[in-house]
Protein backbone atom coordinates (compact mmCIF):
# COMPACT_ATOMS: atom_id res chain seq x y z
CA UNK A 1 0.00 0.00 0.00
CA UNK A 2 1.50 3.02 -0.80
CA UNK A 3 1.83 6.07 1.88
CA UNK A 4 -0.92 7.74 -0.25
CA UNK A 5 -3.41 4.82 0.06
CA UNK A 6 -2.81 4.58 3.35
CA UNK A 7 -3.61 7.97 4.66
CA UNK A 8 -6.63 7.69 2.68
CA UNK A 9 -7.95 4.49 4.54
CA UNK A 10 -6.84 6.16 8.08
CA UNK A 11 -8.84 8.92 7.24
CA UNK A 12 -12.26 6.84 5.77
CA UNK A 13 -11.59 4.70 9.04
CA UNK A 14 -11.44 8.28 11.34
CA UNK A 15 -15.01 9.61 9.59
CA UNK A 16 -16.41 6.16 10.51
CA UNK A 17 -15.76 6.12 14.63
CA UNK A 18 -16.55 9.91 14.35
CA UNK A 19 -20.26 8.79 12.32
CA UNK A 20 -20.53 6.34 15.37
CA UNK A 21 -19.60 8.45 18.39
CA UNK A 22 -22.16 11.19 16.84
CA UNK A 23 -25.24 8.38 16.36
CA UNK A 24 -24.37 7.41 19.92
CA UNK A 25 -24.93 10.58 21.52
CA UNK A 26 -27.90 11.38 23.80
CA UNK A 27 -30.97 12.45 21.65
CA UNK A 28 -31.87 16.30 21.65
CA UNK A 29 -34.62 17.72 23.01
CA UNK A 30 -37.80 17.76 20.76
CA UNK A 31 -38.16 20.47 18.60
CA UNK A 32 -37.28 19.67 15.11
CA UNK A 33 -41.32 18.12 13.88
CA UNK A 34 -44.22 17.61 16.85
CA UNK A 35 -45.48 14.85 14.12
CA UNK A 36 -41.77 13.14 13.37
CA UNK A 37 -40.31 10.60 15.73
CA UNK A 38 -38.68 12.29 18.03
CA UNK A 39 -39.71 11.90 21.73
CA UNK A 40 -41.92 14.41 23.32
CA UNK A 41 -42.39 14.22 27.02
CA UNK A 42 -45.25 16.09 28.25
CA UNK A 43 -45.37 16.04 32.29
CA UNK A 44 -49.22 16.71 33.85
CA UNK A 45 -49.37 18.01 37.32
CA UNK A 46 -53.09 17.43 38.29
CA UNK A 47 -54.37 18.95 41.55
CA UNK A 48 -56.65 15.66 42.63
CA UNK A 49 -58.44 12.86 41.10
CA UNK A 50 -61.13 12.71 44.03
CA UNK A 51 -63.71 14.45 41.64
CA UNK A 52 -65.13 13.25 38.56
CA UNK A 53 -64.26 16.39 36.42
CA UNK A 54 -60.76 16.01 37.11
CA UNK A 55 -60.75 11.88 35.84
CA UNK A 56 -62.52 13.10 32.82
CA UNK A 57 -59.58 15.72 32.03
CA UNK A 58 -57.04 13.24 32.56
CA UNK A 59 -58.72 10.99 30.37
CA UNK A 60 -59.33 13.55 28.08
CA UNK A 61 -55.33 14.86 28.16
CA UNK A 62 -54.70 10.43 27.38
CA UNK A 63 -56.62 10.30 24.70
CA UNK A 64 -55.47 13.44 22.99
CA UNK A 65 -51.84 11.97 23.08
CA UNK A 66 -52.56 8.95 22.06
CA UNK A 67 -52.84 10.18 18.31
CA UNK A 68 -49.31 11.02 18.43
CA UNK A 69 -47.38 8.03 19.04
CA UNK A 70 -44.30 9.63 20.31
CA UNK A 71 -45.90 11.69 22.85
CA UNK A 72 -44.88 10.55 26.48
CA UNK A 73 -47.10 11.88 29.47
CA UNK A 74 -45.92 11.68 32.82
CA UNK A 75 -49.46 12.09 35.35
CA UNK A 76 -48.22 13.33 39.12
CA UNK A 77 -51.57 13.74 41.36
CA UNK A 78 -51.36 16.05 43.54
CA UNK A 79 -54.68 14.75 46.03
CA UNK A 80 -56.02 17.99 46.95
CA UNK A 81 -52.91 19.39 48.77
CA UNK A 82 -51.23 22.35 47.22
CA UNK A 83 -47.55 21.96 48.85
CA UNK A 84 -47.12 17.99 47.61
CA UNK A 85 -48.50 19.54 43.97
CA UNK A 86 -45.55 22.36 44.19
CA UNK A 87 -43.24 19.16 44.93
CA UNK A 88 -44.26 17.26 42.08
CA UNK A 89 -43.66 20.52 39.67
CA UNK A 90 -39.93 20.38 40.71
CA UNK A 91 -40.13 16.82 40.26
CA UNK A 92 -41.18 17.28 37.22
CA UNK A 93 -38.83 19.78 35.84
CA UNK A 94 -36.28 17.96 36.85
CA UNK A 95 -36.41 15.49 34.50
CA UNK A 96 -35.94 16.19 30.49
CA UNK A 97 -39.43 17.71 29.79
CA UNK A 98 -40.62 19.45 26.60
CA UNK A 99 -44.08 20.90 27.84
CA UNK A 100 -45.24 21.22 31.39
CA UNK A 101 -49.25 20.91 31.70
CA UNK A 102 -50.62 22.08 35.32
CA UNK A 103 -54.35 22.73 37.03
CA UNK A 104 -53.34 23.87 40.18
CA UNK A 105 -55.46 23.68 43.24
CA UNK A 106 -54.87 27.20 44.49
CA UNK A 107 -53.13 30.19 42.48
CA UNK A 108 -51.14 32.30 44.94
CA UNK A 109 -49.06 28.68 46.55
CA UNK A 110 -48.58 27.79 42.99
CA UNK A 111 -47.30 30.77 40.93
CA UNK A 112 -43.54 30.57 42.03
CA UNK A 113 -43.04 26.98 41.06
CA UNK A 114 -44.67 27.47 37.44
CA UNK A 115 -42.57 30.89 36.92
CA UNK A 116 -39.62 28.76 38.10
CA UNK A 117 -40.42 26.26 35.48
CA UNK A 118 -41.13 28.50 33.04
CA UNK A 119 -38.11 30.87 33.36
CA UNK A 120 -35.85 27.79 32.78
CA UNK A 121 -37.58 27.59 29.35
CA UNK A 122 -39.86 24.62 29.87
CA UNK A 123 -43.31 25.74 27.97
CA UNK A 124 -46.19 26.03 30.40
CA UNK A 125 -49.68 25.61 29.77
CA UNK A 126 -51.91 26.53 32.89
CA UNK A 127 -54.85 24.29 32.51
CA UNK A 128 -58.37 25.30 33.81
CA UNK A 129 -57.00 27.17 37.14
CA UNK A 130 -55.25 30.08 36.77
CA UNK A 131 -51.83 30.89 38.72
CA UNK A 132 -51.48 34.93 39.17
CA UNK A 133 -49.03 36.96 37.08
CA UNK A 134 -48.34 35.97 33.67
CA UNK A 135 -44.79 34.20 33.75
CA UNK A 136 -46.78 30.83 32.00
CA UNK A 137 -47.02 30.34 28.14
CA UNK A 138 -50.97 29.83 28.05
CA UNK A 139 -53.71 29.52 29.85
CA UNK A 140 -56.71 27.42 28.85
CA UNK A 141 -60.04 27.49 30.20
CA UNK A 142 -63.27 29.11 30.15
CA UNK A 143 -64.64 32.05 31.11
CA UNK A 144 -65.77 31.07 34.80
CA UNK A 145 -67.12 34.71 35.30
CA UNK A 146 -68.85 34.26 32.04
CA UNK A 147 -70.48 31.05 33.71
CA UNK A 148 -71.53 32.63 36.81
CA UNK A 149 -73.23 35.62 34.65
CA UNK A 150 -75.16 33.52 33.13
CA UNK A 151 -76.08 31.01 36.56
CA UNK A 152 -77.18 34.52 37.71
CA UNK A 153 -78.91 35.42 34.72
CA UNK A 154 -80.91 31.62 35.11
CA UNK A 155 -81.50 32.10 38.87
CA UNK A 156 -83.30 35.94 38.56
CA UNK A 157 -85.36 33.99 35.70
CA UNK A 158 -86.20 31.29 37.81
CA UNK A 159 -87.19 33.48 40.90
CA UNK A 160 -89.58 35.75 38.35
CA UNK A 161 -87.61 38.29 40.49
CA UNK A 162 -88.49 37.28 44.47
CA UNK A 163 -87.04 34.42 46.52
CA UNK A 164 -83.96 33.17 49.01
CA UNK A 165 -80.68 31.88 47.45
CA UNK A 166 -78.38 29.60 48.81
CA UNK A 167 -74.66 29.99 47.17
CA UNK A 168 -71.80 27.59 47.74
CA UNK A 169 -69.08 28.11 46.78
CA UNK A 170 -65.99 26.21 45.25
CA UNK A 171 -62.19 27.00 47.09
CA UNK A 172 -62.19 30.63 47.14
CA UNK A 173 -58.57 30.47 46.81
CA UNK A 174 -58.76 29.14 43.65
CA UNK A 175 -59.29 31.79 40.91
CA UNK A 176 -62.70 29.35 39.16
CA UNK A 177 -64.65 29.86 42.75
CA UNK A 178 -63.80 33.58 42.73
CA UNK A 179 -64.92 34.30 39.32
CA UNK A 180 -68.36 31.79 39.09
CA UNK A 181 -68.97 34.31 42.68
CA UNK A 182 -68.13 37.55 40.80
CA UNK A 183 -69.66 36.94 37.80
CA UNK A 184 -73.08 35.66 39.78
CA UNK A 185 -73.68 38.70 41.47
CA UNK A 186 -73.37 40.98 38.93
CA UNK A 187 -76.17 39.30 37.27
CA UNK A 188 -78.15 39.14 40.09
CA UNK A 189 -77.63 43.18 40.67
CA UNK A 190 -79.37 42.27 43.95
CA UNK A 191 -79.61 46.63 44.16
CA UNK A 192 -82.12 46.61 41.54
CA UNK A 193 -83.92 43.33 42.21
CA UNK A 194 -85.09 44.38 46.10
CA UNK A 195 -87.47 40.92 46.18
CA UNK A 196 -84.24 38.41 46.06
CA UNK A 197 -82.02 37.95 48.69
CA UNK A 198 -78.65 35.55 49.21
CA UNK A 199 -79.24 34.18 52.65
CA UNK A 200 -76.74 31.75 53.11
CA UNK A 201 -73.06 31.34 51.84
CA UNK A 202 -70.79 28.97 52.34
CA UNK A 203 -67.44 27.49 50.78
CA UNK A 204 -67.57 23.97 50.12
CA UNK A 205 -64.29 23.82 48.65
CA UNK A 206 -66.04 22.02 45.35
CA UNK A 207 -66.78 18.53 47.47
CA UNK A 208 -69.99 17.37 48.00
CA UNK A 209 -69.67 15.62 51.77
CA UNK A 210 -69.02 19.66 52.27
CA UNK A 211 -72.24 21.14 50.38
CA UNK A 212 -73.97 19.00 51.80
CA UNK A 213 -73.20 19.56 55.40
CA UNK A 214 -73.16 23.43 54.63
CA UNK A 215 -77.05 22.85 53.36
CA UNK A 216 -77.95 21.23 56.45
CA UNK A 217 -77.34 24.62 57.81
CA UNK A 218 -78.71 26.98 55.34
CA UNK A 219 -82.10 24.66 55.86
CA UNK A 220 -81.95 24.27 59.66
CA UNK A 221 -81.17 28.53 59.45
CA UNK A 222 -84.13 29.04 56.84
CA UNK A 223 -87.63 28.15 56.75
CA UNK A 224 -87.66 29.11 52.83
CA UNK A 225 -85.25 28.85 50.29
CA UNK A 226 -86.02 28.89 46.53
CA UNK A 227 -82.54 28.22 44.89
CA UNK A 228 -79.45 26.37 45.67
CA UNK A 229 -76.54 28.22 43.22
CA UNK A 230 -73.32 25.73 43.70
CA UNK A 231 -70.24 26.26 42.17
CA UNK A 232 -70.10 22.53 40.59
CA UNK A 233 -72.24 19.97 40.10
CA UNK A 234 -71.43 17.96 42.90
CA UNK A 235 -72.02 20.44 45.06
CA UNK A 236 -75.37 21.40 43.49
CA UNK A 237 -76.54 17.07 44.21
CA UNK A 238 -74.83 17.42 47.82
CA UNK A 239 -77.37 20.58 48.58
CA UNK A 240 -80.35 18.05 46.67
CA UNK A 241 -79.41 15.12 48.91
CA UNK A 242 -79.81 17.35 51.96
CA UNK A 243 -82.65 19.11 51.23
CA UNK A 244 -84.12 15.81 50.30
CA UNK A 245 -83.53 14.43 53.67
CA UNK A 246 -85.20 17.37 55.21
CA UNK A 247 -87.97 16.35 52.89
CA UNK A 248 -87.50 20.07 51.31
CA UNK A 249 -86.18 19.27 47.78
CA UNK A 250 -89.41 20.38 45.69
CA UNK A 251 -89.57 23.54 46.84
CA UNK A 252 -85.76 24.39 45.79
CA UNK A 253 -84.33 24.78 42.66
CA UNK A 254 -80.42 23.66 42.23
CA UNK A 255 -78.14 25.32 39.88
CA UNK A 256 -74.42 23.26 39.80
CA UNK A 257 -71.85 23.99 36.52
CA UNK A 258 -69.44 20.85 34.53
CA UNK A 259 -72.13 19.38 33.10
CA UNK A 260 -70.35 16.28 32.46
CA UNK A 261 -72.19 13.55 31.00
CA UNK A 262 -72.54 10.81 33.12
CA UNK A 263 -72.86 13.61 36.33
CA UNK A 264 -74.34 17.11 35.53
CA UNK A 265 -76.19 15.99 32.77
CA UNK A 266 -78.00 13.15 33.84
CA UNK A 267 -78.55 14.87 36.93
CA UNK A 268 -80.56 17.56 34.85
CA UNK A 269 -82.30 14.26 33.15
CA UNK A 270 -83.21 12.96 36.32
CA UNK A 271 -85.28 16.21 37.87
CA UNK A 272 -82.46 16.48 40.42
CA UNK A 273 -80.53 19.52 38.66
CA UNK A 274 -83.03 22.59 36.97
CA UNK A 275 -79.74 23.74 35.02
CA UNK A 276 -75.83 22.90 34.76
CA UNK A 277 -73.35 24.87 32.74
CA UNK A 278 -70.70 23.33 30.56
CA UNK A 279 -67.23 23.57 32.06
CA UNK A 280 -65.17 21.78 29.46
CA UNK A 281 -61.85 20.28 30.92
CA UNK A 282 -59.17 21.52 27.96
CA UNK A 283 -57.46 18.22 27.98
CA UNK A 284 -57.40 18.03 24.21
CA UNK A 285 -56.84 21.39 23.43
CA UNK A 286 -53.59 21.17 26.27
CA UNK A 287 -52.45 17.77 24.17
CA UNK A 288 -52.50 20.13 20.79
CA UNK A 289 -51.27 23.30 21.85
CA UNK A 290 -48.48 21.47 23.58
CA UNK A 291 -47.29 19.37 20.43
CA UNK A 292 -47.66 22.62 18.50
CA UNK A 293 -45.40 24.45 20.67
CA UNK A 294 -42.79 21.58 20.71
CA UNK A 295 -43.58 21.97 16.70
CA UNK A 296 -42.09 25.53 16.61
CA UNK A 297 -45.30 27.51 16.57
CA UNK A 298 -45.96 30.64 18.55
CA UNK A 299 -48.77 30.24 21.46
CA UNK A 300 -51.53 32.71 22.09
CA UNK A 301 -51.24 33.74 25.68
CA UNK A 302 -55.04 32.34 26.02
CA UNK A 303 -57.60 30.07 24.71
CA UNK A 304 -60.84 30.61 25.61
CA UNK A 305 -63.42 27.51 25.70
CA UNK A 306 -66.85 27.73 25.40
CA UNK A 307 -69.76 26.78 27.42
CA UNK A 308 -73.37 25.32 26.83
CA UNK A 309 -76.58 25.76 29.46
CA UNK A 310 -78.49 22.51 29.89
CA UNK A 311 -81.80 22.60 31.56
CA UNK A 312 -84.95 19.84 31.26
CA UNK A 313 -86.38 21.78 28.28
CA UNK A 314 -83.13 21.53 25.99
CA UNK A 315 -81.30 18.65 27.55
CA UNK A 316 -82.87 15.82 25.10
CA UNK A 317 -81.47 17.97 22.08
CA UNK A 318 -77.82 18.33 23.75
CA UNK A 319 -78.32 21.28 25.44
CA UNK A 320 -77.53 25.14 24.53
CA UNK A 321 -74.34 26.80 23.14
CA UNK A 322 -74.17 30.37 25.09
CA UNK A 323 -72.92 32.56 22.28
C1 LIG B 1 -62.95 19.67 40.08
C2 LIG B 1 -63.60 20.98 40.05
C3 LIG B 1 -64.76 21.06 39.12
C4 LIG B 1 -64.80 22.51 38.89
C5 LIG B 1 -63.33 22.80 38.71
C6 LIG B 1 -62.94 24.20 38.95
O1 LIG B 1 -61.83 19.70 40.92
O2 LIG B 1 -64.01 21.28 41.35
O3 LIG B 1 -65.93 20.53 39.64
O4 LIG B 1 -65.59 22.91 37.86
O5 LIG B 1 -62.69 21.97 39.61
O6 LIG B 1 -61.57 24.34 38.88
Amino acid sequence: MTRWRHGLVLFLLCLGVACRERSGAPAPAASASAAGPTKIVIGMSQCNLGEPWRVQMNADLERAAKKYPNVELVFKDAQNDSLRQRAQVEELAARRLDVLIISPKESAPLTKPVAEVYKKGVPVIVLDRAVEGDEYTTFIGADNRRIGREAGKFALAALAGKGTIVELQGLMTSTPGRDRHEGFREALALDKNPGVKVAFVADMQWLEPNARREMESALAAHKNISLVYAHNDPGAHGAYLAAKAAGREREIKFVGIDALSHEGVRYVEQGILDATFEYPTGGAEAIELAVSIVGGKKPPKKVTLGTRLYTKENVKSGGQALE
